[in-house]
């Protein structure tokens, strides 16, 4: 073998969206509730208001039945939008577009036995359009929403009723769309799951901290069993297809060559590794038996679980990348704010204005670190920057900071494919401007394309390239060459 000189000629260059966060159409054809528009938008743009839901919150979201404080429910009206969009995409040169189905668009209430049409013939249509142009559909199955019915009846992942719902509707999707779709993914940031509503859809804000996180830790290993049951499915339905693992990606640091806090960072590193362990590896690692024994979490598992999970392991590994941070063994460390899960602050990186470390670096260490524990491609599949973009006099968008991140990942990622790394492709985040999935904003925009929308829903709805639309476009034609 050689050492490689860029990206494979294959390399899936692209860009990433999720139901919840673009389609809007919230209550449209025959679509259900789902979990992410019951969440109001954060006070403080700082702190996340994505698992701020109680009983009553989500009592007062179901009888209000307009999107005013619900954002998610408009999203940036993508269903009626996605042939401009598409275009957009395929314009910028795109190989895929890695979008999610709206699970209550096809079971509204999760609980039916047959699916509803109307839903299934949005995403034939959406599929349709990206093949058009020749762009691959990488299709995540459950991004951070459920119906809302099955947090209602089973509150939501903490029961094992939820898996049989679940595997019902990849069926569905398997079947229909064999040799349409050959990229999946089954569950987005299932890290997320400890971190708790937006990833469980069980709402557990009147439960104590330990019993939170022994909700949040079954909760999850249903998903596990969910996932791996999808892995099977899949794998017999369309042998064609390819489906993986997503893991909200927290690289961390040491914050001193000091042993204490070395090992502090590695337990820290293998908390985030745990949900890939299970994934790809197909088995729970033992340090999550001594974590559990320690903080007094049982799970409770069926006969046959670890097998499905030894049986469904993922064919490759996708993974967000947006910051990385630092552990002390001692709470000596400022905090630094992220996505949920908070780490220390890093005197060597610079913020974005939500407080997130940017570290491109990071990408090329943890790339690394991937390959040599798993062995399996890897899929950058979010990646990017939250900014606030202005229009400037001229009428554009000059989004130099924005290209900036991307080009430093992106050298990094290219110096991971020199080391040897199997990288698939890259999708970055929000390639179209989308609402927050932290904070319900509009104004944090990751997008090459502005919409034209504010915090409050007003606006034409209107896309608009930015200066970072015409260097993508560049850097996916040049094969990321020219940067
Ligand atoms: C990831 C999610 O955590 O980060 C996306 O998968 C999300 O849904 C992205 O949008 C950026 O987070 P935020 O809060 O800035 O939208």
């Amino acid at each position: 073998k050689t050492m490689p000189t860029g990206f494979p000629k294959n390399f899936l260059w692209g860009g990433a969206t999720a139901a919840n966060q673009v389609e809007g159409g919230w209550n449209v054809d025959g679509k259900g509730l789902t979990t992410a528009e019951v969440v109001q938008k954060a006070t403080d743009r700082k702190v996340m208001s994505m698992n701020e839901v109680t009983k009553e919150s989500v009592q007062a979201a179901i009888d209000d039945q307009t999107d005013k404080l619900y954002p998610k429910r408009r999203g940036v009206d993508f269903y009626h939008h996605y042939k401009e969009d598409i275009k957009l995409f395929a314009e910028m040169g795109f190989k895929v577009y890695r979008l999610s189905l709206a699970w209550a668009r096809i079971f509204p209430k999760g609980d039916e036995t047959e699916p509803n049409e109307a839903g299934l013939k949005f995403y034939d249509n959406v599929f349709a359009e990206c093949h058009k142009y020749g762009i691959e559909p990488l299709v995540t199955i459950s991004h951070y929403e459920m119906p809302l019915n099955l947090t209602l009846t089973n509150n939501g992942w903490a029961s094992r009723k939820t898996i049989a719902d679940f595997t019902r509707y990849t069926e569905v999707l398997f079947k229909r769309y064999k040799g349409v779709v050959k990229y999946w993914l089954t569950f987005n940031e299932i890290n997320a799951s400890t971190w708790g509503f937006t990833g469980t859809g069980a709402i557990d804000s009147d439960l104590s901290l330990h019993d939170q996180m022994q909700l949040r830790y079954q909760a999850l290993h249903h998903e596990f069993v969910a996932s791996a049951i999808a892995v099977k499915q899949c794998h017999e339905i369309d042998p064609e297809a390819q489906i993986g693992s997503m893991l909200a990606r927290m690289q961390t640091y040491a914050n001193t060559p000091n042993p204490a806090d070395v090992r502090a960072a590695q337990l820290q590193d293998q908390l985030n590794l745990f949900f890939t362990d299970v994934q790809v590896r197909g088995e729970y690692p033992e340090y999550m038996n001594r974590y559990f024994a320690e903080n007094g979490i049982e799970l409770t598992m069926e006969a046959g679980d670890e097998q499905l999970l030894a049986e469904g392991k993922v064919d490759y590994l996708s993974f967000s990348y947006y910051m990385t941070t630092i552990t002390s063994a001692t709470d000596d460390v400022e905090q630094a704010s992220g996505n949920l899960s908070m780490g220390g602050k890093n005197p060597y990186l610079k913020s974005s204005a939500w407080g997130w470390q940017i570290d491109p670096v990071g990408l090329r260490i943890t790339l690394n670190e991937f390959w040599d524990r798993y062995r399996v491609p890897l899929f950058v599949v979010e990646n990017g920057l939250g900014a606030e973009d202005e229009i400037s006099a001229d009428g554009k968008i000059h989004d130099d900071y924005r290209i900036d991140y991307l080009r430093q990942h992106i050298e990094q990622m290219k110096e991971a494919v020199k080391d040897g790394v199997d990288l698939m492709g890259y999708t970055t985040w929000g390639c179209i401007d989308v609402i927050s999935a932290g904070t319900s904003e509009m104004s944090k925009r990751y997008g090459f394309i502005y919409v034209d929308q504010d915090d409050e829903g007003n606006g034409s709805l209107k896309r608009m390239k930015k200066d970072s639309f015409d260097w993508y476009q560049k850097v996916i034609a040049s094969n990321g060459e020219d940067l």
